[in-house]
């Protein structure tokens, strides 16, 4: 009943309340519960970030100990997992992989399903998800590789552990430099949370019907897979390349754009009209990564010359299009030596804890409702049936 409209993309309907992450996108101001994203991403580590998001206070440290000790002790997976992993063809792509896994992990704790949710259940479950992403990623890439899985090392830190199961071989063991642990570190505290993002819509509404949050968390994997969401990283640097290798001028490349014949991946954003912090910070670390690592990358020449003559372009600024933050993130992960179609896959890791949080917000806001959004029919009217036999 009522007067419906139809608001497509849902660009001017909110679907909740919430106070988990505040954006400002006129002004380019991102911060989780009250932080500035600057801060936190130069002070603070992903899981101190993780406990933020979900209980809304920066973490005591006591508090911070007991739960890297919770994260260490899930970092195994049930070894009944193992067979699901087999079950995929070695070049099944890992965001599949990623989403099923992490339901069939749900399977694994049923005590972490239980429609009675608190602080100290979602604490484990939060434990169970951010560790087993981790595990279930970099078992996916060896068994792409054809390597085998390294177990996790209960002696590291949570961005190290992960850096250790993707790259160390039974011969070598990766030591990776400090720079590159504060990169990881820097990206997934960069993505830890955007308000209600596509994927983080999906999550709350399948949240909505009481699904549990391994399931939520699952759908979220999937929303976020698209290019026009989480799969942006992985297409700025196809588009990249693509340029390198057809040795095209920038120029002509942002003539396409006005043309309408190409959308310039990396760029524009629904809510950040200005610039979106997240790129400004990781276009800085991207520096700071080359110059330590005393490397240079030819598609980041590429991505700074593009960004460039769009910044001055007519067509961007009437449109106010900026670099997002896929546009430097897939050159971070490159020089880490992620490979592309893991890209979305480090996106959702750094995506977990927002996923997790907005799950928890809705679990406990006590004006919940199932999410039904309506429409405005625009088919046939009443059609007379026809027999299979009379059909032409
Ligand atoms: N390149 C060229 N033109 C663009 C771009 C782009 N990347 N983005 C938007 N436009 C133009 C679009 O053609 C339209 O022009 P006109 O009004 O003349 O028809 C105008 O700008 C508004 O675009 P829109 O598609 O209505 O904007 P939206 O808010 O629906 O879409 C977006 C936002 C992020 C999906 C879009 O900007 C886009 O496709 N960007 C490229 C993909 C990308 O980088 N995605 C990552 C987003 S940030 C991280 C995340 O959310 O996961």
């Amino acid at each position: 009943t009522g007067y419906i409209t139809v608001d497509p993309g849902f660009g001017n309907t909110a679907a909740c309340n919430s106070a988990i992450t505040f954006i400002d996108g006129e002004e380019g101001i991102l911060r989780y519960r009250g932080y500035p994203i600057e801060e936190l991403a130069e002070k603070s580590s992903f899981v101190e970030v993780a406990m933020l998001l979900i209980f809304g206070q920066l973490p005591a440290k006591a508090d911070v100990e007991r739960f890297r000790g919770m994260l260490t002790d899930e970092q195994l997976l049930h070894e009944g997992m193992r067979y699901h992993f087999e079950g995929f063809p070695s070049h099944g792509h890992p965001m599949a992989m990623l989403s099923a896994m992490i339901n069939a992990c749900g399977c694994y704790h049923p005590e972490l399903l239980s429609s009675e949710m608190d602080d100290e259940r979602l604490l484990r479950a939060t434990a169970t998800l951010m560790s087993k992403v981790c595990t279930i990623a970099a078992f996916s890439y060896k068994m792409t590789k054809g390597q085998r899985m390294e177990y996790p090392d209960p002696s590291l830190s949570y961005c190290r552990n992960f850096l250790h199961m993707m790259f160390s071989m039974p011969h070598r063991r990766y030591e990776p430099p400090l720079q590159v642990v504060r990169a990881l570190t820097k990206f997934l505290i960069l993505h830890a949370d955007h308000e209600q993002n596509c994927s983080t819509s999906t999550v709350r509404m399948v949240g909505s019907s009481g699904a549990n949050v391994f399931a939520s968390v699952s759908s979220g994997v999937c929303a976020l897979w698209g290019p026009l969401h989480g799969g942006a990283n992985m297409a700025v640097i196809e588009m990249l390349q693509q340029i390198h290798d057809g040795g095209d001028d920038p120029r002509s490349v942002v003539a396409k754009v006005k043309d309408r014949k190409f959308r310039l991946m990396g760029f524009g954003h629904r809510v950040y009209k200005n610039f979106d912090p997240r790129a400004k910070i990781l276009e800085q670390t991207c520096s700071e990564l080359f110059d330590t690592l005393g490397v240079s990358d030819p598609l980041l020449d590429i991505a700074r010359e593009l960004a460039a003559i769009a910044l001055t372009d007519d067509y961007f600024l009437e449109r106010r299009l900026y670099p997002n933050v896929d546009f430097y993130s897939g050159i971070i992960l490159r020089a880490l030596g992620i490979p592309l179609n893991m890209f979305t896959v480090m996106f959702s890791i750094g995506r977990v804890p927002g996923w997790i949080a907005h799950w928890y917000e809705l679990y406990r806001d006590p004006d919940r409702r199932i999410c039904r959004p309506r429409q405005i029919y625009t088919g046939s009217g009443k059609r007379e049936y026809v027999p299979i036999a009379s059909r032409g």
